[in-house]
């Protein structure tokens, strides 16, 4: 007999709980199952996953093919070292051929997101050098690691420092319309975000490459101007320097598209992505490039690697995903569904003055809450993030959780990002939730008078 509360006990007392002070961990959620998009507790309570836990069960639930394919590879041939070939090292390559956008056609892999980041690191400061700097943006999340936290704009990076502040990393201002860092509107903006990374790149000298997240994911679900990457692709040309993304959370139809930049027709050089390539299933980076980048390292040094880098048995997963994902396409779910999400959304802002804005795209959308929404005043802060105070998100998303909805929260801000199987009738079970626990913000408005 299973006995959950010895079970949180032990795992509390003797495990670090990630991203938080240790004591605001004592009493974290025991799963026992799941099943589709929706996963059970102890007491057999049924949660909805409108987060796909960390933006990542992309394909929920359950899935047998990816399960199989996992068992199989399991019983065949778990582990070979990276240094050895075999039959799902070949399959997982000829896969990712086939969805990769087109030129991006060679591949590293690592464990995590994180790891996919840093070899895109290592290679990006060995193939410019002796150019080493590297724009990045504040709202932004790459990784936990030392380079991939220094990249990091958004306040984990904070605690990082001063020990993990890489030499060479610069911010630049984000491409966020609904609080422009310039103060402007778009489109009479002339894309001034894009613009300034030009003139950053000609002041600094030494840049290698702008290091991206094509659709913001933590920090803010924040989806750029139609012009913004075409902009981004020439003003990386004109001054040599490379387009580097990170598609660790928007790739694998979170947004519609296999990968967010194929909304713009905009080929990085660098395009490094994990989460949705299993669904989740089994952790797994991938570091894809274009081939100029391997052909220089032909004769020098790669110096990087994992134990684990295309782990047989954590790549099964990838090709059985891809499967899924041209299934679940030919459906017209995806579509159908995503903009019943968009509607939804909309409607909900209607009836809440706490929402100060809906953004996103496909299957991935924030709800930013707002004191006020004509001086859109926050309720909280990064400071009060990073300081540990009690936030207004968090207080909603635990009242939504007590009431069968799981869904993730950044400091004001909401991530509508549920699994792609998801229907229409259960974003209107998650909707329903949502119209109920925003009432907490709402009574605590700011009077517009
Ligand atoms: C955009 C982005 N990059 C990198 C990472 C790090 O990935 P991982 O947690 O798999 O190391 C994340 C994780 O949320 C992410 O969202």
């Amino acid at each position: 007999m299973t006995d959950p509360e010895k079970d949180v006990k032990l795992i509390t007392n003797h495990t670090y709980g990630t991203w938080r002070a240790q004591k605001a961990w004592k009493k974290p959620l025991y799963v026992t199952s799941a099943e589709g998009v929706y996963f059970f507790d102890g007491e057999n309570r049924r949660y909805l996953d409108f987060s796909s836990q960390l933006m990542c069960s992309n394909l929920g639930f359950g899935n047998e093919m990816i399960i199989d394919a996992i068992c199989k590879q399991a019983k065949k041939l778990p582990y070979v070292a990276p240094g050895l070939v075999c039959e799902m090292k070949a399959k997982v390559t000829e896969a990712l051929l086939g969805v990769m956008p087109q030129g991006l056609d060679q591949f590293f892999f690592s464990p995590s997101g994180t790891e996919a980041n840093e070899a895109a690191l290592k290679m990006i400061r060995q193939y410019m050098a002796p150019k080493y700097k590297i724009i990045s943006r504040y709202r932004s999340y790459h990784g936990a690691t030392s380079g991939s936290i220094a990249l990091t704009g958004d306040p984990r990076r904070w605690f990082a420092e001063p020990v993990n502040k890489m030499p060479g990393v610069i911010f630049a201002p984000d491409a966020y319309c609904y609080r422009c860092p310039f103060a402007l509107e778009y489109p009479g903006c002339n894309i001034q975000c894009a613009e300034y990374i030009d003139y950053m790149i000609k002041e600094e000298g030494n840049v290698a490459a702008i290091f991206v997240e094509p659709v913001v994911g933590t920090n803010g679900i924040i989806v750029p101007p139609k012009e913004y990457f075409p902009r981004l692709r020439n003003i990386a040309d004109e001054n040599g320097v490379l387009l580097v993304v990170d598609e660790v959370m928007s790739g694998w139809y979170r947004t519609g598209e296999w990968f967010a930049m194929n909304h713009w027709n905009v080929i990085p050089d660098i395009l490094a992505t994990a989460k949705g390539c299993t669904a989740a299933y089994t952790p797994v980076g991938i570091t894809a490039t274009k081939s100029e980048i391997k052909e220089y390292f032909e004769d020098r040094y790669l110096s990087h690697g994992h134990t684990y880098a295309m782990h047989p048995l954590a790549i099964a997963a990838v090709p059985a995903a891809i499967e899924e994902y041209k299934k679940l396409v030919i459906t017209g779910l995806l579509k159908r569904v995503s903009d019943h999400l968009k509607m939804r959304l909309h409607e909900l802002m209607t009836r809440h003055e706490c929402m100060g804005d809906v953004r996103g795209i496909g299957h991935f959308w924030a709800i930013e809450i707002v004191k006020n929404r004509k001086t859109k005043e926050p309720f909280n802060t990064k400071a009060d993030k990073a300081s540990l105070k009690p936030l207004m998100v968090g207080k909603i998303s635990n009242e939504a959780l007590k009431q069968g909805l799981y869904i993730l929260s950044w400091y004001n801000h909401f991530i509508v990002a549920p699994p792609l199987i998801i229907t229409e009738e259960q974003v209107d079970e998650g909707i329903e939730v949502l119209d109920e626990v925003l009432k907490i913000a709402d009574e605590k408005m700011v009077s517009t008078g």
